[in-house]
């Protein structure tokens, strides 16, 4: 099955604050997926319902084919995170390990499997040498990498990422968006960003999210005008979505 996610006319609101309306998308296999849009948009909305975390209140939403509180096992989420706020008192390699959770709640849980994939992970993002460093001590990127480790260690089918990058720096952010391509090789991925810059080489989709939302293909994105997603910030490309 090809389909990893799929939306049909699915709405959701907090209360009486309609945030989603009529959402109708699909995701497939090998897909690397950009979610854009205004502060307030609905983005994170959207992967909390992908994930489960909340319910959709019309249409269908379907997970992997399934109800998506059914999947969380096969999905990497990196959450959207401030670095200003970060103080965990634990070891980088704690916070990677934290990802495998889950799926080794029968075995022991420092055993040799569980070493392997995560010594794997920290590799991956270049972290090995960081593995002993408390997270609360790294810069921003290295936040950024340790809780991207975190979200594939499991070496989930579909990876989540909200704003990954938002407080690093461009030579970080490239870093990581050549790692996700990298990535993308065995994982369906979604990321939400507010910088496109970087995003257009590597994605193959574009949603934009204000309350409704617009796929793109990533290829008839043009660097135009976007100002009417955005109420007139720029950001650095343009396309046709008008949302
Ligand atoms: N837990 C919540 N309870 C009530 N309202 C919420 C909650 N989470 C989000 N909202 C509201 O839902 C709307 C969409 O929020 P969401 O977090 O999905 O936006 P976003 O596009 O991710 O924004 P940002 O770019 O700032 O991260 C906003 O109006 C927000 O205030
Ligand atoms: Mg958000």
């Amino acid at each position: 099955m090809n389909e990893v996610i799929s939306f049909q006319g699915v709405n959701f609101s907090y209360g009486k604050n309609k945030v989603l309306e009529d959402i109708t998308f699909s995701i497939e296999k090998g897909d690397f997926a950009a979610i854009i849009g205004p502060n307030g948009g609905g983005k994170t909305t959207i992967l909390k319902l992908i994930l489960g975390l909340i319910h959709k209140e019309h249409g269908t939403l379907k997970v992997f084919g399934q109800d998506p509180a059914k999947n969380n096992l096969k999905i990497g989420y990196v959450p959207q995170f401030s670095v200003h706020d970060s103080s965990f008192p634990i070891e980088v390699e704690q916070v990677v390990m934290s990802g495998l959770l889950n799926s080794f709640s029968f075995g022991p849980f420092y055993n040799k499997e569980i070493k392997e994939k995560v010594k794997d992970a920290l590799a991956k993002l270049g972290l090995s040498d960081r593995a002993k460093d408390r997270f609360g001590s790294l810069s921003g990127g290295l936040k950024q990498r340790t809780l991207i480790a975190r979200a594939i260690v499991s070496q989930p089918q579909l990876l989540l990422l909200d704003e990954p990058v938002s407080s690093v720096d461009s030579s970080v952010e490239k870093d990581v968006f050549e790692m996700l391509n990298e990535f993308n090789k065995t994982m369906t991925i979604v990321i939400v960003s507010h910088d496109i810059g970087f995003i257009s080489g590597f994605v193959n989709k574009l949603a934009c999210v204000n309350r409704t939302l617009v796929m793109n293909d990533a290829k008839n994105v043009t660097f135009n005008d976007i100002d009417a997603l955005y109420k007139g910030n720029k950001v650095g490309i343009n396309h046709k979505c008008g949302i």
